[in-house]
């Protein structure tokens, strides 16, 4: 469910003609949705509305200030992984108490930024990091609240590149080094272990890997009880799944009453950090076709976009639905959309039925507002698109486009010479 929609061949986000926001803001241009964004969360938050819960996303997703803001106000928490993005949520208003932070590297000066914030929880994912947390927050006189991040060894199903609750994973601690975690956790005045943390990978298109996991972390629970813990967080991370192209990936209804049914009446709070379902759908990338080319094997699109704007299709293999900003009806053909960047892997659809193209007119990237922006580079010297924000008939222009001073603002030296 989105709202980018076509009116008399003419794809419009919300009340804005695509179109217009390229003549006015040039390409390739990312475009977000508020409606969308509203619609999503509020429909996963809601899900949940039978639980204790707090619903945190997860800022890596899309840190657009505009977008966090907005998602704020709507009253949720923030799943952070660095400092960069805790002075982001920090920047919206958001609530530390709302704010959890995952990851397996955090650094001591972002721990330490972290503590003195006075966030809800980290989500601890080694020894070494535990003790440095304690270590550091000993030495603010303060008690860091904590969860341990358990490795279930679930198959998620998803790409190998996105699954985190496999042994083999970098994240997290299998039961067993957990639970001896928690024991080291119970004994160290400078952190209060009050929660459980589990993420098993993103882009889950299937229920059954995320209530495999819920079992396993209901089961350690169990025995944290058992050595007279009072856990009263239960993080489950993010991961649900959206459509770009065949899936059928549960709804957030669907996951919410499976979770309800499951956790209801126990004595804890649900953590979620979706990312991909709030803001996949809720984003296009926008790009101009420069060119066109006949080889003898192929046909080529070459579009104003590339590899370092979305670099999901060459990272991942992933696919992105491609249609025109303005429909000609014209016969498709089968062609690899490509951008500009010096490599073959820069492409952003390879072999997909498409509609001829001509040089100047405009191509829609669908589900690009998870991970698309947030992932982009400057590769080849290319400065990062603008970002709209569309609200209704309003054009909020979220974030510029970098100019090329951008691009060698921070090389300069203190001369700027
Ligand atoms: N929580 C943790 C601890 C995570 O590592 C992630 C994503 C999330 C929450 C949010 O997961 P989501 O609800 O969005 O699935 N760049 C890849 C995805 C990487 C996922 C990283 N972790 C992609 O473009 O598919």
């Amino acid at each position: 469910m989105h709202h980018f929609e076509y009116r008399n061949g003419e794809l419009y986000a919300e009340e804005v003609r695509v179109m217009d926001l390229t003549e006015e803001f040039g390409t390739p241009l990312y475009v977000y949705s508020t409606a969308t964004l509203k619609r999503h969360f509020q429909v996963f938050d809601s899900a949940l509305e039978g639980l204790r819960h707090l619903t945190c996303y997860s800022i890596k997703v899309n840190s657009n200030l505009s977008v966090i803001k907005l998602l704020a106000g709507l009253g949720a928490g923030m799943d952070i992984v660095s400092g960069g993005e805790l002075y982001r949520a920090l920047a919206c208003g958001v609530s530390p108490e709302k704010i959890v932070y995952s990851g397996v590297g955090k650094r001591p000066d972002e721990i330490k930024e972290a503590l003195l914030a006075g966030i809800l929880m980290f989500n601890v994912e080694s020894l070494q990091e535990l003790e440095k947390i304690n270590e550091i927050a000993l030495g603010l006189r303060k008690k860091a609240q904590i969860s341990i991040r358990v490795n279930p060894d679930v198959d998620p199903k998803t790409h190998p590149y996105i699954s985190t609750g496999l042994k083999e994973n970098k994240f997290g601690l299998d039961s067993e080094r957990a639970l001896a975690a928690y024991k080291t956790a119970m004994n160290m005045p400078g952190v209060d272990p009050v929660g459980i943390d589990c993420h098993i990978g993103s882009q889950l298109t299937e229920m059954g890997p995320f209530l495999e996991a819920l079992e396993k972390v209901l089961q350690f629970y169990e025995e944290l009880k058992g050595m007279g813990l009072s856990i009263r967080y239960l993080d489950l991370g993010g991961g649900l799944g959206i459509k770009y192209h065949e899936e059928e990936p549960p709804h957030p209804a669907q996951f919410g009453e499976a979770l309800t049914k499951r956790l209801q009446g126990l004595p804890l709070t649900l953590i979620l950090e979706p990312g991909r379902v709030i803001a996949g759908n809720a984003g296009i990338l926008v790009t101009r076709v420069l060119y066109t080319k006949d080889t003898p094997s192929k046909h080529f699109i070459i579009v104003d976009a590339a590899m370092n704007d979305l670099v999901r299709p060459s990272f991942y293999g992933s696919y992105h639905h491609i249609a025109e900003v303005t429909t000609h009806q014209r016969t498709p053909i089968k062609a690899d959309v490509v951008g500009p960047v010096c490599e073959s892997s820069d492409f952003l659809a390879q072999d997909r039925a498409l509609p001829q193209m001509c040089a100047g007119e405009c191509l829609a990237v669908f589900s690009a507002g998870a991970y698309g922006f947030t992932m982009g580079s400057q590769y080849n010297s290319r400065p990062r698109p603008a970002e709209i924000l569309v609200d209704d008939g309003k054009i909020i222009l979220a974030g510029r486009r970098e100019t090329y001073e951008d691009l060698v603002a921070l090389e300069r030296g203190d001369s700027g010479g």
